[in-house]
């Protein structure tokens, strides 16, 4: 498959698409819904403005494609300055975060994407960092080494997270403002839709955009996804704008069912069922047999599943729910369970 639908965010499509629909500010018609986090984030960040001081540190979380990179720019750009990004993983040693954090100007924004994949020692140094902006450099090897402490200029770090529970409780109490964002509700993302197609230039029905919007599980860079490939059909089979029946017809083609799965949901759910006795199974299982990085089952899908009910997270693995089976159209196999009490009664 050239593309896909639902995944991670490394595609190399998303990156144009990305560029031109991302929304730049805070404003309601440009990052949509979150209200409860703009209003917080427009008071602190006006504060920060008004104090000439920076912003206290933003940590972001929540489900693959929900705005947590997004909304880090989108705190740069109102505040008016520079933005670093990177993330943890890409910071192996503490020397790595020293080359970013000295080149740090007052009231600059620091992105730290993945925070939670950052790996012990950094972590450490960034404690001071983060607390009182100084950074402790270890020159030299051996009994001879020497720390340094080095004074930094005020700055404002922005770590974002799907796993929030991953992180330590000393990282997650240095960020001042913690803001978790949710899935969006049908009229948002219908709303999402409709923007987008606006930046697209493609005329769209308010019923193509409210169709796009209940299959892009909750979630703006699926939708933001469902609609470039629906414009693709809508110009070649149509006459260019999407229609209720044209974003219909092409999400029936790009096997997008009615709850916004995919094939590869529906294996993951399929295969619990039917190899596994509808579970528990363990994650590294399940992805071995759908043939996908647990990484991205746990991070991209699993969290939309679990919204639906379909999926059950347990100590000893997954579940699949009955919910699953009958949208599925499969038995479940707690069905035969629950029939056979019945059946001894009866004999
Ligand atoms: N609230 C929103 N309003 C409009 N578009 C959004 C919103 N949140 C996200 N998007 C769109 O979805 C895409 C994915 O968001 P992103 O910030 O990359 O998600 P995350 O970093 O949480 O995985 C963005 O490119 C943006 O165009
Ligand atoms: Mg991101």
């Amino acid at each position: 498959m050239s593309e896909r639908i639902i995944g991670p965010d490394t595609q190399a499509g998303d990156a144009a698409l990305d560029l031109s629909l991302r929304p730049r500010r805070l404003d309601d018609d440009e990052f949509i819904n979150q209200t409860r986090v703009k209003e917080q984030l427009r008071i602190a960040i006006e504060a920060a403005r008004q104090r000439g001081e920076a912003l206290d540190h933003v940590l972001l979380h929540g489900a693959a494609g929900l705005g947590k990179t997004t909304l880090a720019n989108i705190i740069a750009n109102e505040l008016g300055v520079r933005i670093r990004t990177t993330a943890g993983p890409a910071i192996e040693r503490q020397g790595d975060l020293a080359a970013i954090a000295t080149n740090m100007r007052r009231g600059d924004v620091f992105f730290i994407d993945e925070i939670h994949r950052l790996n012990r020692i950094v972590e450490e140094v960034l404690y001071p960092v983060m607390e009182d902006f100084t950074l402790d450099v270890v020159i030299g090897k051996g009994p001879a080494a020497k720390t340094m402490r080095l004074p930094l200029p005020p700055f404002t770090i922005i770590g974002a997270t799907t796993r929030v529970s991953l992180l330590t409780a000393p990282l997650r109490d240095r960020f001042g403002l913690v803001f978790r964002l949710d899935f969006y509700d049908e009229a948002a993302m219908a709303q999402i839709v409709t923007r987008s197609a606006g930046i697209l230039g493609v005329p769209i029905a308010a019923g193509g955009a409210l169709e796009i919007a209940r299959r892009s599980r909750r979630t703006p860079r699926v939708a933001n996804r469902l609609l470039k490939r629906v414009r693709d059909y809508a110009q070649v089979r149509a006459d260019g704008s999407i229609t209720v029946s044209v974003a219909r017809d092409a999400l029936e083609m790009l096997e997008v069912d009615a709850q916004g799965l995919d094939e590869v949901d529906r294996l993951i759910l399929q295969t619990i069922l039917t190899k596994f006795g509808g579970g528990p199974v363990g994650l590294d299982t399940i992805a071995a047999a759908v043939g996908e990085e647990s990484e991205t089952i746990q991070d991209v899908y699993e969290p939309y599943l679990i919204q639906l009910g379909y999926l059950q997270p347990t100590r000893q693995g997954r579940l699949a729910t009955p919910l699953a089976a009958q949208h599925l159209g499969l038995p479940h196999p707690n069905d035969d369970a629950a029939e056979a009490p019945q059946q001894g009664w009866l004999l």
